[in-house]
């Protein structure tokens, strides 16, 4: 289904619920641009593991700020996949943003004012023709307040990590499902208690709980809120 109405479609809610795998596919059945904004503050973090900026023991906030203007992001449609992959200045870092190490940092990197700043700048920049669906913690509450749809998505902190978890063995990646599992938790309470755009439901939000439901079982029902949004 293409259709020539574009409007913004924000998917927040938290860690491992689906939300990239949903938003992938509704950008590919109604032909708009899909925007992984965790992607964003994920090659941020990795900018910063790979100056010393952060580690397990230490992070430099003020030099990571003072170092911001250094950092180029853009993304770039790969046609074998289907959507766009995030390049820090210029080097295609998707795959290495996945590492756990990245994820147990980026909450506190997410954290900062000047670098969201800088990131939701550059959301704007790329909606600005709409016609996008955009992924993340804040795109209903603050990056786009009046975007016409918005679906929440929840699920249970366990089923998050157990998908996670097989994602991340079907990788090869050797982890336990208690670590997955305290990583999903820390990450939860950082993003919902930090005081710079916490994770929280927008009120015009419509909220999405997988716990019981397949991929395919989620995407049907948020294609039908699409369909709604479309023909309003
Ligand atoms: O969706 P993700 O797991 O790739 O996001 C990585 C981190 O980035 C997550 O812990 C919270 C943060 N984030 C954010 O603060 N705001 C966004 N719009 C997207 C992600």
């Amino acid at each position: 289904m293409k259709s020539s109405k574009k409007i913004i479609i924000a998917i927040d809610g938290y860690s491992s619920t689906g939300k990239s795998t949903l938003a992938k596919h509704l950008a590919k059945e109604i032909g708009y641009v899909y925007v992984d904004t965790g992607a964003m503050y994920r090659a941020v973090t990795l900018y910063a593991m790979n100056h010393g900026f952060i580690d397990e023991g230490h992070f430099d906030r003020q030099e990571l700020i003072a170092n911001l203007d250094q950092i180029n992001l853009h993304f770039k449609f790969n046609a074998d996949l289907g959507y766009s992959e995030v390049f820090l200045n210029g080097k295609n870092v998707e795959k290495q943003i996945r590492s756990m190490a990245v994820s147990n940092m980026v909450s506190k990197v997410a954290s900062i004012s000047e670098i969201r700043e800088k990131l939701v700048e550059q959301q704007h920049e790329i909606a600005k023709d709409k016609g996008i669906v955009m992924d993340g913690r804040d795109i209903g509450t603050v990056v786009f307040p009046d975007a016409e749809l918005k679906i929440f998505m929840t699920a249970s902190a366990e089923q998050r990590a157990g998908r996670r978890y097989k994602e991340m063995i079907d990788d090869g990646v050797e982890i336990s499902y208690e670590s997955v599992l305290e990583n999903v938790n820390s990450r939860d309470l950082l993003d919902t208690t930090r005081s710079d755009s916490p994770l929280v439901k927008a009120a015009d939000a419509i909220e999405i709980d997988n716990s019981d439901l397949n991929v395919q079982q989620t995407f049907e029902k948020a294609m039908a809120l699409v369909v709604e949004a479309l023909n309003k």
